[in-house]
């Protein structure tokens, strides 16, 4: 069987076997061959570049893997009813985008699993304005990078502030990776608050609040 990295073996975790996924961002395709194999489930995975399409289509070959679409699409413009979207190790804002620029495809779609590499806050606040609320949500870390994983599912519920900063379901269930993650940030934000200049004046209150929010949370 494929040894997936611990992010996305917690990914993995999250698929059914009653989903049908498509996965944006596929790269070498390893967690859409271990989702096959394991789960016996049908997988549609695209990436935007020629280059990782065809280390995944060699994988395939290699796991013996042969129900699996492998396409070149720029996020949803080859989704095909899928009901389960992942979104792993992509900007925060191109996952948004890509969700804008398809609107229509918003009904068909039950659960969204994104691990986004930046712009959390956003993706919460954006997949939660459009008829999804966040089920599950953890930390995990693998080769020292601590990465977040939502699940929004169809739903709605209400959230505050100190919600879309750090995470509902991750405020539920704080532990020592919510402090090692939150600690890192409130020394990386301390740091660019010194750096910065008195003219950015609205930036500075920014980022002060934002450290005032994690040094009461950890
Ligand atoms: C860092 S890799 C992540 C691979 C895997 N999903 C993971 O999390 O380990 C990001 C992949 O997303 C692809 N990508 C970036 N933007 C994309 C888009 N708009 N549509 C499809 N693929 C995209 C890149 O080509 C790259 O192969």
């Amino acid at each position: 069987m494929i040894k997936l990295n611990s992010k996305l073996e917690e990914i993995s975790k999250f698929v059914n076997i009653e989903d049908r996924v498509y996965d944006i961002g596929c790269d070498h395709g390893l967690l859409d061959i271990y989702l096959v194999k394991k789960l016996g489930i049908f997988v549609h995975a695209v990436d935007n570049k020629e280059g990782p399409l065809d280390s995944a289509k060699k994988n395939s070959k290699i796991y013996n893997v042969n129900n699996i679409v492998f396409e070149i699409s720029n996020g949803l413009d080859k989704y095909n009813k899928e009901n389960c979207v992942i979104m792993a190790g992509i900007g925060g804002l191109t996952c948004i985008n890509i969700f804008k620029s398809h609107k229509e495809y918003i009904k068909n779609i039950d659960k969204i699993i994104v691990s986004a590499n930046n712009f959390q806050i956003e993706v919460r606040k954006y997949f939660t304005s459009i008829g999804y609320k966040i089920e599950k949500e953890i930390l995990v870390k693998d080769k020292k990078i601590i990465y977040e994983i939502e699940v929004f599912v169809k739903g709605k519920e209400i959230y505050n502030k100190k919600d879309y900063f750090f995470g509902p379901r991750l405020l539920e269930n704080k532990n020592n990776l919510f402090n090692e993650y939150y600690d890192s940030k409130l020394k990386s934000k301390r740091i660019i608050l010194k750096l910065m200049g008195n003219k950015y004046f609205f930036r500075r209150i920014k980022l002060n609040n934002e450290i005032k929010m994690i040094e009461e949370e950890i």
